[in-house]
């Protein structure tokens, strides 16, 4: 459904569409390798121009990503979940995924590993609905809380904490040569993420 809303101007009121495009949120399955490690390369490289060295983010391999994707996805009792974002012709133009806290270090049940979506479908809702259909399937499965990292340098870090998240942990960490920050967000009841998120009724 598109969400939209009146906007006021004088005498006149237009409605304007919030969501540009019509995107389905479902759980991924095998034939979405392609589509996923597609994504994840191509948001890195937007996201992180500039934060990594660009040598690295070059040097990205699809052969590889989908390998990794196909490692995970193909399968059935995975530990991980993964959910994509789907466009009116088929397209994956995002993704998450998570899985139980990968260290089992901190008080946390789960962890968002990822949480991508190609630049031009960024800032549409499209990210809260991912995160509202991985929480919501975490907590099925019993993982009530969750932990996400964050390079700090990532203006994507406002996203978690407009979703409630508080910072709870911030490490140095490398990636490609580069010395970064990274900060993690956690929610001890993940409930508080989905109610943030606000009513589904307008989605
Ligand atoms: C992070 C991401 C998944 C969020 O999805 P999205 O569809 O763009 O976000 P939404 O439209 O659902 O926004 C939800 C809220 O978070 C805020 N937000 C999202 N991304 C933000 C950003 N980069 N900077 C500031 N605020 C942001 C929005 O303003 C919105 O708040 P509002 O309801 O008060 O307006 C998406 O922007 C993305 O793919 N970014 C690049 C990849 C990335 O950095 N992933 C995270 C890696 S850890």
């Amino acid at each position: 459904m598109r969400h939209s809303r009146k906007i006021e101007y004088g005498t006149f009121a237009v409605w304007q569409c919030e969501q540009k495009y019509s995107v389905t949120i479902r759980a991924a399955n095998l034939s979405d390798v392609a589509g996923v490690a597609k994504v994840h390369i191509e948001s890195w490289r937007t996201t992180y121009k500039g934060i990594v060295p660009n040598e690295f983010l070059a040097s990205l391999s699809y052969k590889q990503h989908e390998e990794l994707w196909f490692q995970v996805l193909k399968n059935p009792r995975r530990a991980k979940f993964v959910f994509v974002a789907e466009d009116e012709r088929e397209r994956i133009v995002g993704f998450t995924s998570a899985g139980p806290e990968r260290t089992g270090e901190t008080p946390y049940t789960s962890g968002l590993d990822a949480i991508y979506l190609l630049a031009p479908y960024q800032g549409q809702r499209i990210g809260r609905r991912l995160a509202v259909t991985l929480v919501n399937r975490l907590i099925q499965e019993g993982m009530t809380s969750l932990l996400v990292w964050v390079l700090a340098a990532n203006p994507a870090r406002k996203f978690y904490e407009r979703l409630g998240g508080q910072l709870v942990y911030e490490t140095p960490t490398t990636i490609a040569g580069a010395s970064l920050i990274e900060v993690a967000y956690g929610w001890m009841d993940s409930r508080i993420l989905i109610e943030q998120a606000g009513s589904t009724s307008t989605w």
